[in-house]
């Protein structure tokens, strides 16, 4: 027997169905209830709402489960390619060979962006944000290709801006950093696999030769996976929000880049490092750190503690965490920041603070320690979670248009004038 939610309103009791997920998620289907009842909910930051039924990402924050399309993240971390994880979230299924060889091809042969491009580069100051840089090109290439604005696009036509996009974005990402260093632009070289490629294009200089480190590039491999989707997060309902008007898929993901920018969202990773290099700078008293994190009346907050879902632990910052023990030690770089960043997570693990909000460490704490360790300056660090979260924000979309969903349009409870009339200029005080 299916469950009803039942809610009572002036006296008058309406039912409302209840949706049941496939990992046993249940929510209340309350699509009618204005057009039955004449009322709305009111949940600020979505805190309860679901947006959509969804079966790209499943995870459960309470055990501190994330599974892309039902496979552990632990286990795509170990031993898959981030192509063939975004594979898996776009397409639904993990390629087999003869399809993965075909995605990989493809991907390399659009790895070139137009010459004009080079112009809008061109145009920026020196030292301007990567990631401005990068949400104002990716939204421009739907300039080079015009069918992507049509919204009856054809299954090819979305096919190419899918593989352009993931093709497309590490090379915008290495010229906004090349015209940041005032050095040449690195082309594309179609002998590397896609990791491989980015380094080159980030770190190889006309003056002397480049091999691709391959501990830096398996650890950027992992980077990409761990955070290549994480379900109705800010940056991917943006994208959903704004493909949902039939805007086109590179000013929908453009939207993504520019929420993912900010520090509560991706660009905690580069504010975790500047809070970190602050506190080794101030003197290292970590409490005072925390006290100010705790101080209600200091907007302070410990970057990369506390998310909106996980409340117990994120299963990615510990992935990440051993990671960034096997890089360091692996290239052999002694980090002091890292060892900053061990400690304050000791102390506020056992702060009563922390631990009654259920406040641990996530994804961000530790990925910008890799970071740094791959020489990637700390205003990329967004940048590298934009690289990762492509094929989430792509499988968002897509999924959002295949169920033909609705234009996203949320209500509000008007709290401001009742009607008044116009005073003159002169008339006013
Ligand atoms: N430091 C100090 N206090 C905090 C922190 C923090 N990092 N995070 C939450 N709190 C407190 C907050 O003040 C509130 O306290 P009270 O109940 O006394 O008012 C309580 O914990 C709940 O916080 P909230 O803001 O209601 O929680 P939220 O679910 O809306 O916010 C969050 C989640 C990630 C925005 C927040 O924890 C935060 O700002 N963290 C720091 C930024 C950060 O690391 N962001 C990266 C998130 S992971 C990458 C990604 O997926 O985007």
């Amino acid at each position: 027997m299916s469950e009803t939610a039942r809610i009572i309103l002036d006296g008058k009791e309406f039912e409302f169905p209840v949706v049941v997920g496939s990992e046993d998620e249940k929510a209340i289907d309350i699509s009618k209830l204005r057009a039955q009842t004449g009322y709305i909910t009111l949940d600020y930051g979505f805190k309860n709402t679901g947006s959509t039924q969804s079966s790209i990402t499943y995870l459960d924050g309470e055990n501190g489960i994330l599974r892309y399309r039902g496979y552990s993240i632990e286990e795509l971390a170990e031993k898959a390619s981030f192509l063939e994880v975004a594979f898996l979230l776009i397409y639904g299924e993990l390629p087999n060979e003869k399809q993965l060889n075909y995605f990989e091809d493809s991907i390399t042969q659009h790895t070139l962006v137009h010459e004009n491009m080079k112009r809008f580069f061109e145009a920026f100051p020196q030292g301007a944000h990567p990631m401005g840089m990068l949400s104002s090109m990716i939204a421009s290439l739907s300039t080079f290709y015009p069918e992507s604005q049509n919204p009856n696009r054809s299954v090819v036509d979305i096919e190419k801006t899918i593989h352009r996009l993931i093709a497309k974005l590490p090379t915008l990402a290495a010229q906004a950093y090349k015209h940041n260093m005032g050095h040449p632009v690195v082309f594309p070289s179609n002998d590397l696999g896609y990791c491989g490629n980015f380094l080159k294009m980030m770190f190889a200089l006309p003056t002397e030769p480049y091999e691709v480190d391959p501990v830096v590039e398996s650890a950027l491999n992992k980077l990409l996976i761990l955070h290549a989707d994480h379900e109705q997060n800010c940056s991917a309902s943006t994208v959903r929000i704004v493909g949902s008007s039939q805007a086109n898929l590179y000013s929908s993901v453009s939207a993504g880049i520019t929420a993912l920018w900010g520090p509560l969202h991706g660009g905690a990773n580069q504010a975790v490092i500047e809070m970190l290099e602050a506190i080794r700078e101030d003197g290292g008293d970590l409490q005072k750190w925390i006290d100010k994190a705790k101080d209600k009346n200091d907007s302070f907050r410990l970057m990369g503690f506390g998310h909106r879902v996980y409340k117990n632990f994120d299963p990615r910052a510990r992935i990440i965490k051993k990671a960034a023990d096997d890089v360091l030690d692996k290239l052999g770089i002694d980090d002091p920041v890292l060892e900053i960043a061990k400690e304050l997570e000791q102390v506020a693990l056992n702060d009563e603070y922390f631990v009654q909000r259920g406040l641990y460490p996530n994804v961000d704490f530790y990925s910008g320690i890799i970071y740094r360790a791959l020489n990637i300056p700390t205003d990329m660090f967004t940048v590298m979670f934009a690289l990762g979260r492509l094929p989430g924000w792509i499988a968002q979309w897509k999924e959002m248009v295949e169920n033909r969903e609705p234009i996203g349009r949320p209500r509000q409870v008007y709290t401001g004038a009742n009607v008044r009339s116009f005073v003159a200029l002169n008339d006013r005080k």
